[in-house]
């Protein structure tokens, strides 16, 4: 089985270096996908409350076999449910949902300046914490300006922020951000679902040199960019596939070559997505 690095948070928690995406899976591909997922070595694992499949998600990992602590496990905070209290109702609905006793790593999925709630749900976030009922906090397409706010009105940095990144958004300015401050980054749509990533002849050149697949390159330049992909499949050759990323090493040039083309975001601007 495979053995995956770790990242040290600055709450002083750990975080495997690659995950499982659950989305846009039900609740018995989720139970599933988790299971697999686990047994080939995953131990991260991200669900949100919009996926609608926090119930098979925590099935899989009440079911999989090892420790409930080996495995941390994530999910969100809809738009729906920003403000103080309502975070708090909504992580219980959450945690009842998975049938945990905590949450390993708790997000904010989506900042929606325009609602201007979110620094209400990061004050209830920190009780939840110091409460125990959630091991790390942090925030998902939050910008460096949005976090700034965080620490200044509440002096709570978070601990991760999950971003949409793939070679067509590489996020050089919000990397060097977060990493100044000591926020980890896990990256969203790591493999560029939806985009033509997969098939690029640049990836494939890179792929062959090494006699890795594209998927497990593209998964490479994360790693080694220090930032947390989360790739979702629910196919177990998949998930082996995407885990096999730690015996080889991409150099300078093969970076650059992955890197080099024009950014293009495939989901929604962190400014404007309103999402509830
Ligand atoms: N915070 C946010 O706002 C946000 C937004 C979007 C996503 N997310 C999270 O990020 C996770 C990953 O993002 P994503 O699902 O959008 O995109 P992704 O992981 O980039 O791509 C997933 C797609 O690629 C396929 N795939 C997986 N491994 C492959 C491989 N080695 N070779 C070829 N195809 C492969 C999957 O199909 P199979 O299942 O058939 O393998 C699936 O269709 C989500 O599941 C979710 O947990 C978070």
């Amino acid at each position: 089985m495979a053995t995956v690095p770790v990242h040290t948070l600055n709450d002083g928690t750990t975080s495997p270096a690659i995950g499982l995406g659950t989305y846009p899976m039900d609740d018995a591909e989720a139970e599933q996908a988790v299971r697999s997922a686990v047994e080939a070595g995953y131990r991260l694992v991200d669900t949100a409350t919009n996926y609608g499949n926090e119930t098979g998600t925590g099935r899989g990992v009440r079911s999989a076999g090892v420790a409930r602590e080996e495995i941390v496990v994530t999910t969100k905070l809809p738009g729906r449910h920003h403000g103080y209290q309502e975070t708090l109702d909504s992580f219980e609905e959450s945690r009842r949902r998975l049938g945990l006793d905590y949450v390993d790593l708790y997000l904010i999925h989506w900042p929606l300046p325009r609602v201007d709630r979110y620094v209400e749900s990061w004050k209830a976030m920190i009780k939840l914490r110091e409460e125990g009922l959630v091991r790390s906090i942090g925030v998902s397409n939050f910008t460096a300006e949005h976090i700034d706010r965080l620490e200044r009105e509440t002096g709570v940095l978070p601990s991760v922020d999950q971003i949409e990144m793939h070679p067509l958004l590489g996020q050089e300015e919000l990397r060097g951000r977060l990493a100044a401050k000591g926020v980890l980054a896990e990256s969203w749509s790591p493999l560029g679902r939806g985009s033509d990533l997969l098939s690029d002849p640049a990836v494939a050149k890179v792929a062959e040199a090494h006699g890795r697949t594209p998927g497990q390159v593209i998964l490479r330049w994360h790693v080694q960019l220090g930032v947390v992909p989360i790739p979702k499949s629910g196919n177990p050759e998949r998930q082996r596939e995407n885990l096999d990323v730690f015996e080889f090493t991409l150099d300078q040039a093969e970076l650059a070559a992955i890197s080099d083309r024009a950014e293009r975001r495939l989901g929604g601007d962190p400014d404007r997505h309103e999402e509830f």
